[in-house]
């Protein structure tokens, strides 16, 4: 049993570890401000003995503080997400992603916290050439005139900053690269690509896919990658390094959408709108993201293997409670 602090708790994949840190008896507090996670995301666990929910923001250090104080594990995961917030917001970005970081990892140091999870992303790779990426590779971002890449930058600069902290302070950091995730409670307000496809195709299309949807992903449910981030914290060896997690599935965006419709209804149209229109003229994409994750399997023991199929029930089944159909 460990007191726990989640930043973002109240988020999509933060209520999932919740969850799964109150079914394995630790004490967790919550720190969220309600940015775009829901407070109807800690519904199944909101009364738990264990469980305080804390509402504010990381960016207050004096709430941030109070918020660690005794926390013996930390998974920080609050963050400004989402390809279209961040395209928007680029400051609002960097001031969530960067300043609060090194605030938490401070407090980390200097208190009696032995593990702090950094959740980064598989945009630190930026527009890597290769076909599977590997944590050591090098990191391809675009010009700092496109917003974009602020995102994957500030992620970037907390994962330097959470291993200079370990190199220096000893501290048990575990940073793990999220590739798209996905499973219920995902909302598709912040440009998430499957909470989208399924809310349209459900409401009776089109489903809108950006470009021509020859970009490749992989997807992982969040089930199996909470227990990937638990069985990676859990294991002392897993502090000092990167782990991709994700699913290796690989999947165009094409092949998604079309997915989608044959589950909900093969007669809904597909509509193609070019970049610029959805995420505005200085907007630039990533043609490939796969990862590649046998450290994450030699570390945690497991890595996500849920196949896209399967996770598309859950999700559907899940929105079509939500839209009450
Ligand atoms: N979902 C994915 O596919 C994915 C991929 C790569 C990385 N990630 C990372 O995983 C983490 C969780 O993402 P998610 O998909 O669950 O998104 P999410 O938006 O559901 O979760 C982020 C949570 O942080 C909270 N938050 C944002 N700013 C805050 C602030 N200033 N103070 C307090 N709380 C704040 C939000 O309200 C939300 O509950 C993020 O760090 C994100 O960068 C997610």
């Amino acid at each position: 049993m460990a007191k726990c602090l989640v930043t973002g708790g109240a988020g999509f994949i933060g209520s999932h570890l919740t969850e799964r840190l109150l079914s394995q008896n630790h004490e967790v507090v919550v720190l969220d401000n309600l940015s775009t996670g829901r407070d109807s995301n800690l519904d199944a666990v909101r009364d738990h003995p264990n469980l305080t929910i804390r509402s504010g923001s990381i960016t207050d250090s004096v709430l941030l503080g109070e918020a660690a104080h005794g926390a013996e594990v930390i998974y920080h995961l609050a963050a400004a997400v989402g390809v279209k917030l961040v395209a928007e917001d680029p400051l609002r970005t960097i001031e969530t992603n960067i300043y609060p970081t090194d605030q938490l990892l401070r407090f980390a140091a200097q208190g009696n916290v032995r593990k702090f999870f950094l959740a980064s992303t598989s945009e630190v790779y930026g527009k890597h050439p290769g076909d599977a990426w590997v944590e050591d590779d090098g990191l391809y971002f675009g010009p700092t005139s496109r917003p974009r890449w602020a995102y994957g930058c500030s992620k970037a600069i907390d994962e330097f900053l959470a291993l200079a902290y370990h190199q220096k302070y000893g501290l048990g950091v575990t940073i793990g690269r999220f590739f798209n995730v996905v499973g219920p409670r995902q909302v598709g307000n912040y440009g998430m690509v499957v909470p989208r496809f399924v809310e349209s195709a459900l409401k009776g299309g089109p489903v809108t896919v950006y470009d021509d949807g020859s970009q490749v992903r992989c997807f992982g449910h969040v089930s199996e990658v909470v227990d990937c981030v638990y069985s990676l914290v859990e294991n002392d060896a897993s502090a000092g390094s990167v782990f991709n997690i994700g699913s290796n599935q690989a999947v165009s965006i094409l092949e998604l959408a079309q997915a989608v419709i044959d589950k909900i209804d093969p007669d809904i149209e597909i509509r193609f709108i070019p970049y610029n229109e959805a995420y505005g003229a200085d907007f630039e994409d990533v043609q490939r993201r796969v990862p590649n994750t046998d450290r994450l399997y030699e570390f945690a023991g497991q890595r996500p293997a849920m196949t896209l199929d399967r996770i598309l029930d859950d999700v559907i089944a899940w929105k079509k409670a939500e839209l009450s159909l």
